[in-house]
C-alpha cells in the first residue's frame, strides 16, 4: 500500500511517499523548516502544502513530537502550550478535506518502522528505540508488540533537569560537545536505563545515527545497540505503516 508518512519535528517537517510493505521511500524527501513559533495554525498550513506537494488524496500518517492518545496531544513537550489537548488529526484533517490523519508519537512510529523492516526485525523481549533530536523519544516494544507513550526522556538527570536537556542532539550541538563527550552522555542514560527496564537491545534514531560509527565506541552499556536501518527517515516510514494499519 501506498501512503503519505510525515514527520513534524522541531526543526523540519519532513515527508515522503512510502511503500507501507516494504519500508521503502517511494518518492524524494520533502522537508519545510518547523514555523516558528510552531503554533497549530502554523503547523497544520504547512501539512497542507505537503498534501498539495504529493497532490496526495489518501490517508496520512504523522508523527508528532509528544505524547499523542488517540490523536490527541497529552502533553505540550517542545511544541508549546497551545497544542495541549487538541485533537491533532482533526486540526490536519479541518486544513485537508479530502486526507484522513493517523496521528501518533514520535519515537513510538519510528520504531514501528525498525521493528518491522529495520534493526529490531524479530527481535523477542523489550527493544527500546531511543531518538535524539531537538528531545529524547523512546519508543518500546515487547516482543514486537508496542507499548505507546513511554517517555523516557523526561527521567530526570541527578543535576535536576530532565535528561532529554542534557543528552538531546539539540544540547550537543548547543554546548559545542565532541561526539565523544555526548556519547558518554548517551552512555550514562542508556546504562540508568538498563537498570530500569533490561532491555534485549537498544536501537538509536535520529539525525545523529547516521554518525553512529564514529561514537559507538564511546558505548560501554551492556546491551546490544544498534543505529536505526532507516536512520532519519524511520519515522516518516513508521507513519505511513501506522497509517496503513488504522485506515484498513
Ligand atoms: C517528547 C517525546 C518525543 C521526543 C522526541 C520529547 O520532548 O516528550 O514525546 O517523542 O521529545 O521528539
Amino acid at each position: 500500500m501506498k501512503i503519505l508518512g510525515i514527520d513534524i519535528g522541531g526543526t523540519g517537517i519532513k515527508a515522503a511517499i512510502v511503500d507501507t510493505l516494504t519500508g521503502e521511500l517511494l518518492t524524494e524527501r520533502h522537508r519545510i523548516p518547523t514555523p516558528k513559533p510552531a503554533k497549530p495554525k502554523a503547523v497544520a498550513k504547512v501539512i497542507k502544502e505537503i498534501v498539495t506537494h504529493f497532490d496526495w488524496k489518501g490517508p496520512v500518517g504523522c508523527c508528532f513530537p509528544t505524547i499523542i492518545v488517540d490523536g490527541q496531544c497529552k502533553h505540550t513537550g517542545n511544541m508549546g502550550e497551545s497544542w495541549m489537548n487538541l485533537k491533532v488529526d482533526a486540526l490536519f484533517k479541518k486544513e485537508c478535506e479530502e486526507n484522513t490523519f493517523y496521528v501518533s508519537n514520535d519515537a513510538d512510529l519510528a520504531g514501528l518502522a525498525e521493528i518491522n523492516f529495520g534493526a529490531g526485525k524479530g527481535v523477542k523481549g523489550k527493544v527500546f528505540v531511543i531518538t535524539f533530536g531537538t528531545g529524547i523519544g523512546s519508543g518500546l516494544f515487547y516482543n514486537g508488540q508496542l507499548i505507546p507513550n513511554v517517555e523516557l526522556g523526561h527521567i530526570y538527570h541527578t543535576n535536576g533537569e530532565i535528561i532529554e536537556r542534557y543528552a538531546a542532539d539539540s544540547v550537543r550541538k548547543r554546548e559545542s560537545l565532541s561526539l565523544k563527550e555526548w556519547a558518554k552522555r548517551v552512555d550514562a542514560y542508556l546504562k540508568h536505563v538498563k537498570i530500569l527496564h533490561t532491555p534485549s537491545m537498544y536501537i538509536l534514531g535520529g539525525g545523529i545515527s547516521k554518525k553512529f560509527d564514529k561514537f559507538k565506541e564511546h558505548l560501554t552499556v551492556d546491551v546490544p545497540v544498534e543505529a536505526a536501518k532507516f536512520k532519519n527517515n524511520a519515522g516518516i516510514i513508521g507513519a505511513a505503516i501506522y497509517a496503513s494499519k488504522k485506515s484498513k
